[in-house]
């Protein structure tokens, strides 16, 4: 009998572990809370407590090439960066083409999640839910596989502005902003530099008298667009890169990458120059934020001090008189309530987890936390990657160190996360924190889909080109090993052609000579930067492999 796999939640990480267990020969079984598909990218009109929020006009800030799952490519008229709406348009197509939404049961919601008392031998879990009708069910799983957000318990810290009671505005936090109506003609504080705090604050400075964007820490502000308008994820998210960013002096590939981005806009001219350096952190990708700046409509103010009555005090000793609204942008917690407490850890119940994926106390390996990570790239294609691996794991094809060697990983990691405490600021989202290439080649070798650039070499140099100095994209681990999809060569081979065609509305003039049948947009990309950079890069990438 196929074993049985709790899947709680259906949004983008559930619906992905469906399409896995079902791949693996596993039985999926989903229960969602709410009566629909696509979690956070599920817009509501207004904020629900215990629900994710986004707001109106969020379009997302990976693009489409590269945040899609590894076996369904957007359609080609999608545009490359897309509105929440159209990305759950996708959602919805992938749920349907792999008919998914028979496994889910809608109005359900998971209460808890236990060993049961043989767990030691029997990997088995004891869940317990809640239908619409508030009546509890008990089930018995071989696997629980954990998809239920991380973006549902808003932190808005006013215990640390001394004086906030005396406000006289109102305080809100991003979780509930949903468009800048209510803030025409407002003084508005937004507090937090994040991809938020950095959308919320251009929004609201187009219809506010005046808005101010308080930051401790400041931020490296970087748009979608990278040369030649192609997608920024597109262009830095290379195999190329991320073997140049590893063999190269960290500091001269931080300085020349700072230098490129301070020729668009100076940060600190603009006031944005944070103290850590441009590889070092998370980045805020933002298109707009520096042209407000520019216009006078945003202006950037230090960490927020505390309040005194409607005027609001920041650390520089500035004050600015008669605020009406503060939006807070400081992110969330993140909360299992259904899952034993002994898997919690910390003061906020931030866990510690082997490879970001499995608690490593269990004696066996049948339950696995899915997207609770950051990294410098889209989420889907871990979240993928990551599923693939738990119901591997699950159903006993891969394992996983023995306890001990975990145990003692995680005294690795608990060092780790000391080590960055101490360079960030956010010690939470540090720990979080992956490197996005190394993370999903690490979890391919695992599972064996990794593609090898010998191999490749030797039967298909074309593509191999594409995969090691080509954009990142999800579909390169699905050439090979289990789980091999038969489209992922022409999906690869194409992947321009759909970057290319939501442009394609208007006939342009072409001039009659090409300068050669070569100029593909990654020959663009490459010309198009710095081409003395690129051929020295190109050298050592060269020197390195071959
Ligand atoms: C504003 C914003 C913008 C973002 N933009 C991008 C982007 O452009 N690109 C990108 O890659 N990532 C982006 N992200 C990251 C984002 O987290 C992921 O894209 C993704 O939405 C996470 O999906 P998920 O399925 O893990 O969680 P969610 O989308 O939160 O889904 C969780 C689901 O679980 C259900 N659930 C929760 N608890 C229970 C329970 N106990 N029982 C039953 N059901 C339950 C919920 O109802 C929900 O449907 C963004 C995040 C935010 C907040
Ligand atoms: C996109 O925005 C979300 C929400 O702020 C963030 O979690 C994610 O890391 C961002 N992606 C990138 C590549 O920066």
């Amino acid at each position: 009998m196929a074993r049985r796999v709790a899947v709680v939640g259906a949004g983008i990480s559930g619906l992905v572990c469906i399409k896995v267990c079902l791949d693996e020969g596993l039985e999926p079984v989903c229960f969602e809370r709410s009566d629909d598909i696509g979690g956070l990218w599920k817009f509501k009109e207004s904020p629900e407590p215990g629900f994710s929020g986004i707001y109106r006009s969020l379009v997302t800030n990976t693009s489409k090439e590269m945040m899609c799952f590894s076996d369904f490519p957007m359609p080609a008229d999608y545009p490359n960066y897309m509105h929440h709406s159209q990305l759950l348009r996708y959602f919805r197509l992938y749920a349907e083409h792999f008919d998914l939404k028979r496994h889910i049961n809608f109005q359900t919601t998971v209460r808890s999640v236990r060993q049961r008392p043989d767990f030691s031998t029997t990997g088995q879990w004891d869940v317990v839910t809640v239908n619409r009708d508030g009546e509890e069910d008990q089930h018995i799983f071989d696997g629980v596989l954990v998809c239920s957000g991380q973006y549902t318990h808003p932190v808005l810290p006013l215990g640390d502005f001394p004086g906030h009671e005396t406000f006289t505005g109102r305080c809100y936090h991003s979780w509930e902003y949903k468009d800048a109506d209510a803030f025409r003609g407002k003084k508005v504080v937004v507090v937090g530099i994040g991809n938020s705090g950095g959308d919320v604050a251009v929004e609201i400075s187009r219809s506010a008298e005046k808005t101010f964007l308080s930051t401790r820490d400041g931020a490296w502000v970087v748009g979608r667009m990278s040369t030649n308008g192609l997608p920024l994820d597109m262009t830095a998210i290379t195999r190329l890169t991320h073997v140049l960013t590893l063999l190269l002096p960290k500091a001269l590939v931080n300085w020349v990458a700072q230098r490129d981005l301070n020729h668009k806009y100076d940060h600190r001219l603009y006031g944005l120059m944070p103290r850590h350096r441009l590889l070092d952190k998370r980045v805020v990708i933002n298109d707009d934020l520096p042209g407000q700046i520019l216009q006078g409509a945003l202006v950037m103010k230090s960490n927020l001090q505390g309040f005194q009555g409607s005027a609001l005090v920041f650390e520089d000793g500035t004050v600015e008189e008669n605020i009406d609204a503060v939006v807070f942008c400081t992110g969330y917690k993140t909360i299992f309530s259904f899952l034993p407490p002994s898997l919690s850890w910390g003061p906020d119940g931030e866990m510690t987890l082997y490879k970001r994926l499995f608690p490593p106390s269990l004696e066996c390996h049948t339950l696995a936390i899915m997207g609770l990570i950051q990294a410098k790239g889209p989420i889907m294609p871990i979240v993928e990657m990551q599923a693939r691996w738990a119901t591997r794991v699950i159903a006993g094809l891969c394992h996983l160190p023995p306890q001990e060697t975990m145990l003692s990983m995680q005294l690795i990691i608990a060092v780790t996360c000391l080590f960055c405490f101490l360079s960030y600021s956010c010690p939470k989202q540090a720990a979080l924190q992956v490197t996005y290439i190394s993370y999903l080649d690490f979890i391919a070798d695992e599972i064996g889909v990794r593609p090898s650039i010998f191999r490749l070499l030797l039967r298909d140099p074309v593509l191999v080109l594409k995969v090691f100095l080509g954009p990142y994209t999800p579909y390169q681990f699905r050439l090979t090993g289990p789980g091999r999809w038969a489209g992922a060569r022409q999906a690869i081979l194409t992947q321009w052609e759909r970057v290319a065609h939501p442009f394609k509305t208007r006939v342009v003039y072409e001039p009659e000579t090409r300068l050669c049948g070569l100029c593909s947009p990654w020959m663009l990309t490459l010309v198009g930067g710095d081409l003395v950079v690129t051929i020295f890069f190109c050298l050592i990438y060269l020197g390195f492999f071959f």
